[in-house]
């Protein structure tokens, strides 16, 4: 799934401009990361993307969505196709982490047969097929974010995103949790990454997006090297 900024910048209620003039694509099948410092804007982009949050200036274009025209209901589809993964994980301590994945299944309307397999083969994919019945709590923060990453992938989505998926593990695990995003982007999904580990990033031989105070290094995302 195409991802296209065209000129956009973003200000808060409080007026402080979070991302200014950004220009960037990012074209189907790429893995692409965006590095930079705390308040940088690294989560504004990965908002606008899903359209949790909306530009002030200039057009976000996912898909067959644009920002300018996107309502609630479409909001909705486009969400089915951008998985999200966070630093924090966010699954459901309440729910093992078969149903926690099943979640985003059940909320699409599969069928319980479909909702099985699928979750069995995304648990594989992530080599926690024998933590199907834990709960969360009981699973170490690699496993957690591993399990999220299954959730985020449930729906067989064109484009995942994962902001600062690595800020909460240590060094080994989060080489591991990048090994898992390069596997996905293998198979064909679209990937960004917003992180500040900028020595690993640069490690990985993909595409950097270098942003600092809500501006692209260059001013847009077209001379950014891999490195
Ligand atoms: N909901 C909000 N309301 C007001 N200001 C916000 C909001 N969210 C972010 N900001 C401001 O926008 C700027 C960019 O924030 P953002 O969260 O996008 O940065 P970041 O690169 O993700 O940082 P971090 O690495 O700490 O997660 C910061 O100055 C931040 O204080
Ligand atoms: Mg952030």
């Amino acid at each position: 799934m195409l991802v296209e900024f065209r000129n956009v910048s973003k200000s808060y209620r409080s007026g402080l401009m979070a991302v200014t003039g950004i220009n960037l694509t990012i074209d189907k099948g790429e893995f692409v990361l965006l590095v930079g410092p705390s308040g940088a804007g690294k989560t504004t982009i990965m908002k606008m993307i899903y359209m949790d949050e909306f530009p002030t200036r200039g057009e976000v274009i996912v898909g067959r969505y644009s920002s300018k025209s996107i309502g609630g209901r479409k909001i909705a589809m486009l969400r089915r196709q951008v998985g999200v993964v966070f630093q924090e994980f966010r699954l459901l301590r309440d729910l093992t982490v078969f149903e926690n994945i099943a979640l985003p299944l059940r909320a699409a309307g599969k069928r319980e047969s479909e909702i099985k397999k699928r979750v069995s083969n995304v648990l594989y994919s992530v080599g926690l097929s024998s933590k199907r019945h834990q709960f969360p709590l009981k699973l170490s923060g690699g496993e957690q974010q591993r399990v999220a990453i299954a959730r985020a992938m449930a729906l067989r989505p064109p484009l995942l995103l994962a902001d600062e998926p690595t800020g909460n593990l240590d060094p080994d695990t989060s080489e591991q949790i990048f090994e898992l995003l390069l596997d996905i982007n293998r198979g064909g999904t679209s990937v960004l990454v917003a992180t500040h580990e900028h020595d690993l990033a640069g490690r990985l031989g993909k595409r950097i997006l270098r942003l600092d105070g809500g501006r692209l290094a260059g001013g847009g995302g077209d001379e950014s090297c891999t490195s």
